[in-house]
């Protein structure tokens, strides 16, 4: 592909807490923002361009952790989530730019409805997943309309406003860009609309290939399919030595019991991405590619498809990724700031590299 976009690296801030080996109370590295800090200016050093920041009941709360973060760094970005219905779109769209102005445009914002009914109750909300997709799309056409015009009026679904005032406007124009993680339909027609870059949960190269060309094909409905981008959310476990590196994956999970094991199998009851990672799992067992690895599944919803190998495997396994089209990947790994620092010094000179290679 002629023009491919830069390549955008982002990196994970473990608000949930974090860990070299899930169900080993002494290995766990709790949540503080001592930590948060230390991975952010880890991943800073190693060359990312921004720090994931989740939302779920059990995550330190993103925004505060965004700001401290933000405060503390010097060209990290962060990319919020931002969950419907949270905040009131008026306050949150003063909140945004704010945040925007006061970080010089180091600011974007994940849309996210949330992976599970019973978390969507643990946060005080009620709806179902569908209700949530449809509010947060009437909240993203409504942020749209408060950072750009005066005098709005609008007599929605789930808001109604009367020309409320927002002040300052952001420091990005026309505002700080969306990103969108989510795998049901409502979710490809939310980020065909309004997304820069749409994040992908693991999957086969072939099959992010045909989600990018139909996810493309709405975008243009909006007059869009250039300008949507497409990243990939995994975890990454490398080592110089591929032994080492395996070595590590399978103690990441070897102490976590049967129950845990099927707690996490009956998370995110709701989410199609979830249930795509799930049916993987069960298809193919932990093994998807020699180096794309499903382990982390079974101790933790959402990405836990890992890529696994020395610093050349790690980058042809990712490169694979961006000949099918993505121009960038949100990682992580345990623990976050050590595996953030090696794969900055050992890994990223030869994505770029491959990357710079891709015509
Ligand atoms: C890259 C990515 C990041 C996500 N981040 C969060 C998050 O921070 N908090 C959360 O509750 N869910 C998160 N999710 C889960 C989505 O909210 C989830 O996919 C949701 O259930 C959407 O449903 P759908 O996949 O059926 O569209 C993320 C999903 C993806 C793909």
């Amino acid at each position: 592909m002629a023009n491919r976009p830069p390549l955008r690296m982002g990196w994970f801030i473990p608000t949930l807490g974090d860990t070299t080996a899930f169900g080993d109370p002494e290995k766990e590295i709790p949540q503080s923002m001592e930590h948060f800090l230390r991975v952010a200016k880890a991943a800073e050093k190693a060359g990312f361009e921004y720090a994931l920041i989740p939302i779920n009941p059990y995550c330190w709360d993103a925004w505060v952790v965004g700001s401290f973060l933000a405060a503390n760094t010097k060209k990290l970005k962060m990319l919020l989530a931002l969950k419907p219905g949270f905040i009131h779109p008026v306050a949150q769209a003063k909140m945004i730019s704010t945040f925007d102005q006061l970080s010089n445009g180091r600011l974007a914002l994940n849309l996210i409805v949330g992976a599970s009914e019973k978390d969507a109750f643990k946060e005080g909300q009620t709806q179902s997943k569908e209700e949530r997709y449809q509010q947060l799309a009437e909240e993203v056409a409504l942020l749209k309309r408060l950072w750009l015009e005066e005098n709005v009026h609008v007599e929605g679904n789930y808001y109604q406003v009367r020309g409320p005032m927002i002040q300052p406007r952001p420091y990005q124009q026309p505002h700080p860009p969306f990103f969108l993680g989510g795998g049901s339909d409502l979710a490809a027609e939310i980020s065909a609309e309004n997304s820069s870059i749409h994040l992908f949960w693991g999957d086969y190269p072939e099959k992010i290939q045909s989600e990018i060309a139909s996810l493309r094909k709405r975008a243009a409905k909006y007059g869009r399919e250039n300008e949507i981008q497409f990243s990939m959310r995994l975890q990454v476990i490398c080592r110089e030595n591929e032994r080492d590196a395996w070595d590590f994956a399978d103690q990441l999970i070897a102490n976590a019991d049967d129950e845990w094991r099927k707690t996490v199998a009956n998370m995110a009851e709701a989410s199609v991405a979830q249930k795509r990672v799930r049916d993987i799992a069960k298809s193919t067992g932990r093994l998807m590619t020699p180096h794309m690895w499903t382990g982390i599944t079974e101790v933790r919803p959402g990405a836990g498809i890992a890529v696994v190998g020395n610093p050349e495997q790690v980058a042809n396994q990712l490169t694979e990724f961006l000949k099918a089209g993505c121009s960038g990947f949100c990682l992580s790994g345990y623990p976050h700031h050590e595996e953030a620092e090696r794969f900055g010094k050992l890994v990223m000179p030869l994505l770029k590299r491959c990357y710079k290679a891709l015509k």
